[in-house]
């Protein structure tokens, strides 16, 4: 649906605003593709960016594989090598991302993801006194934090240290919003070794990757992750190209549907095969699964009770509606997850 193509959607809003802070701090600088697709091979999207064979990311429960070679891109990460190899320096990746994950307000199998990357060469450090990892750490802690302001207006900030596969040093930043301290993105000096691969031996280089999805909640303040995907006017009417102030406000709720579900559980089962089960019956109209009991008896079988919340953004739903939809749900959980139903 190429979200993140539209200007007048929240996404693609966003993505401008990005573009807009780029153009003007780096005139011309930055290279940028929003159109790349999101099949690419597991090399790309896990042992080019030096994802360990056993990381879980790489399981067929977090990943949605094509074939054993092939998957949708879980994140825009995928493009940092074959970019840097084909000698871009300074480029940012826009694209759809795709993650086998639980259900709720703010988790949804295809997000959208913003990825950076600016390369120096050692004439750019050399001058300055520092080494090229301390210098790059210092102009991306700089760069993002500029970001953040020019999205988030004067915010209070922090940075986190953290590990990913493809830089060192390795960092979060945080802004406090709302009451909250919430993750904006992650970023880090990129990885030597991803370099030297990709024929930019004697330079460092940053990147970051940050969710779009995640920032336009709280920009727009909108409320449930399902929203985005909506055609319904009410919604698409609110936003309008270039402007990233506006509040989202909200058309109306509709009543919530609760229905519970039991079974025994088998080893193989896990909450993300069931999502997607959930999912591929009643789509955008489940809201939210919560497993809400979990118990081994004496003969060590695991029983494990998940409330289905099923609600409309956009309608009332009937009674009949949802008992027919729950019936198919429970038909498929048992014949597709192995479990048996109580
Ligand atoms: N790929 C990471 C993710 O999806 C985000 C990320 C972190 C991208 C650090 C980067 C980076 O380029 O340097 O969670």
């Amino acid at each position: 649906m190429q979200l993140h193509r539209r200007n007048q959607h929240p996404i693609g809003i966003l993505k401008n605003a990005i573009y807009d802070y780029f153009d003007t701090n780096y005139a011309n600088k930055f290279d940028k593709f929003d159109d790349l697709s999101p099949i690419v091979s597991v090399k790309e999207n896990f042992d080019d960016v030096l994802v360990p064979p056993d990381h879980v990311s790489r399981s067929y429960n977090d990943t949605y594989y094509i074939d054993p070679q092939t998957v949708l891109r879980c994140h825009t990460s995928a493009h940092q090598a074959e970019l840097l190899s084909k000698g871009y320096k300074h480029f940012l990746v826009t694209g759809d991302v795709y993650r086998r994950d639980s259900i709720d307000s703010t988790h949804y199998p295809v997000f959208h993801q913003m990825e950076g990357v600016r390369v120096f060469r050692p004439i750019d450090w050399e001058s300055s006194g520092k080494d090229g990892t301390t210098y790059a750490a210092e102009d991306l802690k700089k760069c993002l934090e500029g970001l953040a302001r020019h999205l988030f207006g004067a915010v209070e900030m922090r940075w986190i240290d953290t590990y990913f596969p493809f830089t060192d040093p390795s960092f979060e930043l945080e802004i406090y919003f709302k009451e909250k301290w919430l993750e904006v993105l992650g970023c880090g000096v990129t990885e030597q070794e991803i370099l030297n691969r990709s024929g930019n031996a004697d330079d460092v280089a940053w990147a970051f990757g940050l969710g779009l999805e995640r920032l336009a909640m709280v920009l727009f303040d909108i409320p449930d992750i399902r929203l985005f995907w909506s055609s319904d006017e009410r919604f698409t009417s609110q936003f309008s190209g270039g402007q990233l102030g506006m509040k989202f406000k909200p058309f109306s709720k509709y009543p919530p549907c609760y229905k519970d579900m039991s079974f025994w559980i088998s080893e193989s089962f896990t909450e993300n095969n069931l999502c997607e089960v959930i999912r591929g019956v009643a789509g955008d109209l489940v809201e939210e699964v919560t497993l809400i009991d979990n118990f081994t008896n004496k003969k060590g079988m695991t029983s494990h009770c998940y409330r289905i919340t099923y609600r409309s953004m956009e309608r009332s739903l009937t009674d009949e509606e949802i008992n027919d939809l729950q019936w198919n749900v429970r038909e498929q959980v048992e014949s597709k997850l192995n479990v048996v139903l109580r």
